[in-house]
């Protein structure tokens, strides 16, 4: 199995819980498919296609009441089972028969999961991103015109950062050696970089003292994490970014920001990094969105032009590896590494 030919049969976000409230349901696209979120009368999440059987009206664009999405154009009631509990009108008090097909639901990790219950379960376990410190944490959302590959990879890709945030994380004038030692995952990829150092971008001296050591992974279907420990080992900073592929070439991100409990209270570290954290997003999303119409841009041309495919530098250390897991759902042909670089 592998998320590139079954992407429904892994565990995917698609909300926080606080943004899945009881009363209005929530749309959704996964892997192209339109969903309806909702919470039944117990409080568990529900997933349906948000499609009516009926009329084909959006679920979503109705209502839940006593735990049933209601549809906006008949009223209609389905629960969470994809039964029609109610049908206005008709004298028919809703029959048991499944109308629609639901999801397979799950509340974890303050996270709204999905999968396709009809497909197999992934081999591998769930990525969780479980922190046992005591911290602090707040979300943050975006949507992306990028592949999952591609925001994988420059989430995680270390050395664009001099350049896309120049001043912000690192500076291409300020650079120093590093080990990165690169590991599999049973479920993706890390790297582990040590001996970086005191860091010159503005948001890193803000909030780390003497870095001690940081660690990039990808880990299947699609969850980017980058993790700052300093030099007891104790954590600075972690950002975990799950990459949801919505619409064709949209992509939803949820990103979780945690960080380690101190003299600072959370709200007005909040208040502080959201903003900042919020320009390394644009700047992201604004390179990304132009290296992804790229691939639109050369399609026709792209073999006169120069190589068909994208050319993987020494300091490339997880991009093809994530292609790779993307690609199979495993990695192939790996060895660890440890390699040095100017970072
Ligand atoms: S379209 Fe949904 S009830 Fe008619
Ligand atoms: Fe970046």
């Amino acid at each position: 199995m592998n998320p590139t030919e079954q992407p429904l049969a892994y565990w995917w976000p698609l909300a926080t819980s606080h943004q899945l409230g009881t009363r209005r349901p929530l749309a959704r696209v996964l892997h192209g498919r339109p969903l309806v979120l909702f919470r039944e009368s117990d409080g568990r999440p529900a997933a349906l296609p948000d499609r009516c059987p009926h009329r084909f009206a959006p679920l979503s664009a109705g209502c839940v009441r006593d735990g049933a999405v209601e549809c906006p154009y008949h009223g209609w009631r389905f629960d969470g089972a994809g039964q029609c509990i109610r049908a206005p009108g008709s004298l028919d008090q809703g029959s048991t028969a499944r109308l629609l097909q639901p999801l397979q639901t799950l509340e974890a990790h303050g996270l709204i999961w999905v999968r396709d219950s009809m497909l197999p379960t992934p081999p591998l376990p769930n990525p969780n991103g479980a922190v046992q410190e005591d911290v602090d944490q707040f979300w943050m959302h975006d949507q992306v015109r990028c592949s999952l590959q591609e925001a994988a990879e420059n989430f995680l890709d270390a050395f664009h950062t001099h350049f896309v945030h120049a001043g912000w994380i690192r500076r291409d004038d300020r650079r120093q050696r590093v080990i990165a030692d690169i590991r599999a995952l049973e479920d993706g990829i890390e790297a582990r970089y040590s001996e970086e150092g005191k860091q010159a971008g503005l948001i890193s001296r803000l909030f780390e003292g003497s870095r001690g050591e940081s660690f990039g992974r990808f880990r299947l279907p699609g969850l980017a994490e980058i993790e700052y420990r300093d030099a007891r080992g104790r954590l600075t900073l972690l950002i975990s970014a799950w990459l949801i592929p919505a619409e064709a070439g949209q992509l939803q991100v949820i990103a979780r920001i945690v960080s380690r409990r101190g003299w600072l209270p959370g709200w007005l570290k909040q208040a502080v990094m959201r903003p900042l954290l919020g320009v390394v997003l644009r700047q992201d999303k604004r390179i990304l969105e132009a290296v992804s119409a790229q691939h639109q841009r050369f399609a026709d041309c792209a073999g006169h032009w120069g190589p068909a495919q994208m050319l993987d530098g020494r300091q490339d250390l997880l991009g093809p590896w994530i292609r790779q897991l993307l690609l199979h759902g495993k990695l192939r042909d790996f060895t660890g590494k440890r390699l040095e670089l100017e970072l």
